[in-house]
C-alpha cells in the first residue's frame, strides 16, 4: 500500500454520517488492503461508551455496508473509543494521552488525521482545543477533514475560516465536497481531456447549452431544522451544482497536480456573470415542493414535514442559468436545477451541440435532432453520444441513435463510494478533490446574491410544485426564454438505450 499510517479522530463517532459513510468506507479500504495495518481509529462522542460498545457499533455499520465481509474482526479491533463533551479540557488531555498510546502501539510515526463529522458551529472550537491542548503538535502530518456546511453565506463562511486557520493552515485543511469523489464527476476531466473528438468542440462555437439536473426522490426527511435555514440554494448549488459546472467549463490545466486543476476551477468561478437584485428573477427560480405522489405513495408537502414552519418561504428546488463570461463559454448558458422529491433520483449532465448550419434532411416532419453528450453521474454511470444516422430502408431518412458507454459499476459493489475514495485520498495527503477556501468563498459571494433577493421577498406561489413532478413551471420557461428545453431525464438513461 501507498498509504501512510495514520490515526483518525472521528468527531461525531456516534452519528449517523459516521455510521452510514465513513464505517463503511474505511472498512472497504481496509478490506481491499489500501491502508496499511499501521491506522487506528478513535471515536470521539458525547456519549458514554466503551472501546467495546463503540467496536459492536462500527461492526454492525460495517455488516449493513455492501460487500464482502472478511475480516472484519481485525479491522474493529483498531477502534477506540474517548467521550469528550468538547467544553472539558481534561478530556482532550485523555485524548491526547490515548492517541500517543496508540501512536506507539501501531508506529503511526505522529501522523495525525481529524476528521470533524459534526455539525459546523463546533468546528472552530475542537481546531482551536486539538491545538491549545497539544494534540496537533506531533512529528508527522496533521490533517483536519471537514464536512458542510462551510458557513451559510460569505460572512459567516469567512469567520469559520479564519476561525479554523488560526490551527490548520489551508493546505492542511480537507473540505469535502462528496460529489468530486464520484466517480463520474471525476471522469468529466477524463473524458474531456483524455479524447480528441471532445476538446475541439468544447466551446461557444460548437456547445448552444449545457444542463446540470440532480433530482432527488426523497423530501426533507428529518432534516426540517437544518434544512429550514439552508434550502436548496446553500444545500445543492454553492457547492455540488458550481463544482460540476467548474470541472465542465475549466480550461485544461497545465498538469494534473491540485494546486493547478483548482485554480483553473477558480478562474471559472470568477468568470461567472454577477447579477444586479432585480436580475436575479431573470436568471434564478425557487421551487417548493407541495404533496404528491412519489413511488407510488401519497406523501405531504414540505411545509407539513418535521420542524418546518407552516408558511415556510424555504426554497426544496432551484433551477439557474448561469453565465460564464470568458472567451470559451460567451454566450452558452449552463442551466442548473435540482430539487427534493422529484420524479427520480439523477444527476446528468447534459451537453447539447448547436445545430450543423443547413440540414439536407428535411423528408422527414421532425427536424434533425442535436447531438448531445450525456453524463450519467448516478444512479447509473456513464456515457451516452445522441446522434444522427440513416434509417434503413430505401429513402435517405434519418434517424437518431445513442452510443452507450456504461461503466461497469452499476451494483454498486465494484465503484468505491465516493467517501471511500476522499478519505483515501486524505490520507495518501491529495487534495484535488476538496474544495479550496478561494472556491468556497467564490461560490458563497456568487449563492449570497440571490439568498440576498430571496430572503427579502416571499414567494406567494409557494408550494408551486406537486411531489413526484420535475419542478415549478417557471423552470421550463428559464429555458423557453431562449429557445430550449430540459432534456427529459427518463429519456436520457443508459440502460435504455
Ligand atoms: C448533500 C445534501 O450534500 O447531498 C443533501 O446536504 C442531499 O440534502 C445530498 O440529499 C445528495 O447527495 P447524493 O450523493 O445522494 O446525490
Amino acid at each position: 500500500t501507498d498509504t501512510p499510517s495514520s490515526l483518525i479522530t472521528i468527531f461525531g463517532a456516534t452519528g449517523d454520517l459516521a455510521k452510514r459513510k465513513l464505517y463503511p468506507s474505511l472498512y472497504h479500504l481496509f478490506r481491499k488492503g489500501k491502508i496499511s495495518e499501521q491506522f487506528a481509529v478513535i471515536g470521539v462522542g458525547r456519549r458514554d461508551w466503551s472501546n467495546e460498545e463503540f467496536q459492536e457499533h462500527v461492526r454492525t455499520s460495517v455488516h449493513n455496508a455492501l460487500g464482502s465481509q472478511e475480516n472484519i474482526e481485525g479491522f474493529v479491533s483498531h477502534f477506540y473509543y474517548q467521550q469528550n463533551d468538547l467544553s472539558n479540557s481534561d478530556s482532550y488531555q485523555a485524548q491526547k494521552q490515548l492517541s500517543e498510546e496508540l501512536d506507539e502501539h501501531y508506529q503511526l510515526e505522529g501522523n495525525r488525521i481529524f476528521y470533524l463529522a459534526m455539525a459546523p458551529e463546533f468546528f472552530g472550537t475542537i481546531t482551536e482545543d486539538l491545538k491549545t491542548q497539544g494534540l496537533t503538535d506531533t512529528k508527522g502530518f496533521q490533517r483536519l477533514v471537514i464536512e458542510k456546511p462551510f458557513g451559510h453565506d460569505l460572512p459567516s463562511a469567512e469567520q469559520l475560516n479564519s476561525h479554523i486557520r488560526e490551527s490548520f493552515s489551508e493546505d492542511q485543511i480537507y473540505r469535502i465536497d462528496h460529489y468530486l469523489g464520484k466517480e463520474m464527476v471525476q471522469n468529466i476531466e477524463v473524458i474531456r481531456f483524455a479524447n480528441a473528438m471532445f476538446e475541439p468542440l468544447w466551446n461557444n462555437r460548437y456547445i448552444s447549452n449545457i444542463q446540470v439536473t440532480s433530482s432527488e426522490e426523497l423530501g426533507v426527511e428529518e432534516r426540517g431544522r437544518y434544512y429550514e435555514k439552508s434550502g436548496a440554494l446553500r444545500d445543492m448549488v454553492q457547492n455540488h451544482m458550481l463544482q460540476m459546472v467548474a470541472l465542465l467549463a475549466m480550461e485544461p490545466p497545465i498538469k494534473l497536480t491540485t494546486e493547478e486543476i483548482r485554480s483553473e476551477k477558480v478562474r471559472v468561478l470568477r468568470a461567472l456573470r454577477p447579477f444586479k437584485q432585480d436580475e436575479v428573477k431573470d436568471y434564478f427560480v425557487r421551487g417548493q415542493y407541495g404533496p404528491g405522489t412519489s413511488k407510488g405513495q401519497t406523501v405531504v408537502g414540505y411545509r407539513e414535514a418535521e420542524n418546518v414552519d407552516d408558511y415556510s418561504n424555504t426554497e426544496t428546488f432551484v433551477a439557474g442559468k448561469l453565465m460564464i463570461d470568458n472567451f470559451r463559454w460567451a454566450g452558452v448558458p449552463f442551466y442548473i436545477r435540482t430539487g427534493k422529491r422529484m420524479a427520480a433520483k439523477s444527476t446528468k449532465i447534459v451537453i447539447q451541440f448547436k445545430d450543423i448550419p443547413m440540414n439536407l434532411y428535411y423528408n422527414t416532419d421532425k427536424p434533425l435532432a442535436p447531438n448531445l453528450l450525456v453524463i450519467h453521474i448516478q444512479p447509473e454511470e456513464g456515457i451516452t453520444l445522441h446522434l444522427n444516422v440513416k434509417k434503413s430502408g430505401q429513402n435517405i431518412e434519418t434517424t437518431p441513435v445513442k452510443l452507450n458507454f456504461a461503466n461497469n459499476s452499476v451494483d454498486g459493489m465494484n465503484t468505491p463510494e465516493a467517501y471511500e475514495k476522499l478519505l483515501h485520498d486524505c490520507m495518501r495527503g491529495d487534495a484535488t478533490n476538496f474544495t479550496h477556501w478561494d472556491e468556497v468563498k467564490l461560490s458563497w459571494a456568487f449563492v449570497d446574491k440571490i439568498s440576498e433577493v430571496w430572503e427579502k421577498t416571499r414567494d406567494e406561489q409557494f408550494p408551486n410544485y406537486e411531489s413526484g413532478s420535475m419542478g415549478p413551471k417557471a423552470a421550463d420557461n428559464l429555458l423557453a426564454k431562449d429557445g430550449y428545453y430540459w432534456w427529459p431525464i427518463a429519456n436520457l438513461d443508459v440502460d435504455q438505450c
